[in-house]
């Protein structure tokens, strides 16, 4: 199973991610990301065999992430799928750790595909037709976090849906 380990939003920045994604549509085109698919991607996995699966559900459900708050600042955009994100302008030293321990910890477990560049990032659009940034109003917005899950990806016609496996405890 296609899995990756996520923060979700809070209910309320969820649907504010939703409407920046609506916006962003008007002016760049292309497919929208639904509110219930929003995420901060920490650790793509790809393809995990089942009884790896079972060892990542037990691993991180005795996790507790430290928690911050990340600060999204900025819109963003992956030339070659033509996607359009909102994320940060400079790097959060809460979610470059968070990233950091949690690939020390994957590769413990087996597990490989550490990137060489953690850019985080919300996808909000996804073959969008132009690239046109520019024309947004600016983005401002805090996602406090305190757990992670994850996701495994289900391909299914009208786009991937996500369903939940496994969380980490709350941090305090
Ligand atoms: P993104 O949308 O935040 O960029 C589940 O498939 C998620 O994992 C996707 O939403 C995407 O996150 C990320 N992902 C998919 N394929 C990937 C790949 N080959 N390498 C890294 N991340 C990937």
């Amino acid at each position: 199973m296609r899995l990756f380990l996520a923060l979700e939003p809070p209910e309320a920045l969820r649907a504010r991610l939703g409407a920046l994604a609506d916006l962003a549509r008007v002016h760049c085109g292309g497919r929208r990301v639904p509110d219930a698919s929003l995420h901060l991607t920490m650790a793509f996995l790809g393809e995990v065999e089942e009884d790896r699966a079972g060892e990542l559900v037990e691993w991180l459900q005795g996790e507790s992430p430290e928690g911050g708050e990340w600060r999204l600042d900025s819109w963003g955009t992956f030339r070659r799928p033509g996607i359009v994100w909102a994320g940060g302008k400079t790097p959060d030293p809460a979610l470059t750790a968070l990233h950091e321990g949690l690939w020390d910890d994957l590769e413990s477990l087996g597990l490989g595909g550490r990137p060489a560049r953690f850019v985080p990032h919300v996808t909000l659009l996804r073959r969008a037709r132009r690239l046109a940034i520019e024309a947004l109003p600016p983005v401002e917005l805090a996602w406090p976090w305190r757990r992670l899950t994850l996701l495994r990806s289900i391909t299914e016609q009208d786009g991937p849906r996500y369903e939940a496996l496994a969380r980490s405890a709350r941090s305090a």
